[in-house]
């Protein structure tokens, strides 16, 4: 496969991406560029939430007029992972809502010391307001039926199985009787928004490779990927986009089938982000299984 740079090849540089971040405030309208604190977080999140209702209608805490409530047998827990997870937004206003148990990597000190605050306090009952008008509340964690699992590194040194590389901060919320029960029996979502830009193709293929490995094995499991695209031109060659300021690539529809299809996974849903402000970079979510389940998943864990 090949991309078309638009600037000379340039590829991500791990610890330049880092010192951008490092330099950002710990909060939503840092990790969000400055769209913290208008309407983007509320509509994002609720975008997310129900695209991943679509795929799992079971891990609906609402009865609907049309479909009565059929709730995850109690002795099931789903566990999501979430990747450059900056503050913990994802996981706390798209994951916790509707999954068991959550593992958080984030690399950047301040992020993740800010998203242990949070859980932390979240446990404690206490709500957490650090910039004006935001406050996070992480669902679950103060009466200990969901927990979280923080860890600090890098997507780059990060195997999702085997996470000895990267460093565990805590586990906030429920435990289970024996500590390293969950360690190793994979996830039943891994969802990566906003960060895969951070990984150069061949990393980026490398990552998702050992995310295949991490899927539980039920055809449920999956992958989402939620990513700003550049445009694609006319023709069938693949786009990518260098940015210098946090040395991260922005790639286009055609770019990240590329990817996805190198990886051995296979692309099931798709759908647009509806509803963000004007002038900026297109948001899609992409949900991919890995190739051998390539319908549509529906019933069994
Ligand atoms: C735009 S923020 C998105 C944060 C979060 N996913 C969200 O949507 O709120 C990008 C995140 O990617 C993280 N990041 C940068 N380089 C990374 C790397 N090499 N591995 C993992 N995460 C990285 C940053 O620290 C930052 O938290």
């Amino acid at each position: 496969m090949s991309t078309t740079n638009t600037n000379n090849g340039d590829q991500p540089d791990v610890k330049q991406g880092i010192e951008y971040w490092e330099n950002q405030p710990a909060s939503y309208d840092g990790v969000l560029g400055g769209f913290g604190t208008g309407s983007l977080p509320r509509i994002e999140s609720l975008g997310s939430r129900l695209f991943l209702l679509n795929l799992f209608p079971e891990l609906s805490t609402v009865p609907s007029a049309y479909k009565p409530l059929k709730p995850v047998a109690p002795s099931i827990r789903v566990r999501a992972l979430d990747v450059g997870a900056g503050v913990g937004r994802v996981t706390s206003d798209t994951l916790l809502p509707l999954v068991h148990d959550v593992v958080l990597l984030e690399p950047v000190e301040p992020f993740v010391q800010e998203a242990l605050k949070r859980a932390r306090a979240s446990a404690a009952s206490s709500i957490v307001t650090t910039t004006p008008g935001e406050r996070t509340y992480w669902p679950g964690l103060a009466d200990a039926s969901k927990s979280v699992t923080i860890l600090q590194g890098t997507l780059q040194d990060f195997d999702p199985l085997n996470p000895h590389r990267v460093t565990f901060l805590d586990r906030v919320g429920y435990q289970p009787s024996r500590p390293a029960d969950d360690i190793g029996q994979g996830f039943d979502i891994i969802w990566c928004q906003w960060c895969l830009g951070h990984l150069s193709d061949e990393d980026l293929v490398t990552f998702f490779v050992r995310c295949r490995a991490a899927l539980k094995p039920h055809r449920r499991s999956l992958v989402v990927v939620k990513e700003n695209l550049c445009p694609d031109l006319p023709g069938p060659e693949p786009i990518t986009v260098f940015d210098d300021q946090d040395s991260s690539l922005t790639r286009s529809d055609l770019a990240w089938k590329a990817l996805f299809a190198k990886a051995g996974f296979k692309v099931v849903r798709e759908q647009v982000q509806e509803g963000l402000p004007e002038g900026l970079y297109v948001v899609k979510m992409y949900v991919t299984v890995v190739q051998i389940f390539s319908r549509t998943p529906s019933s069994d864990y």
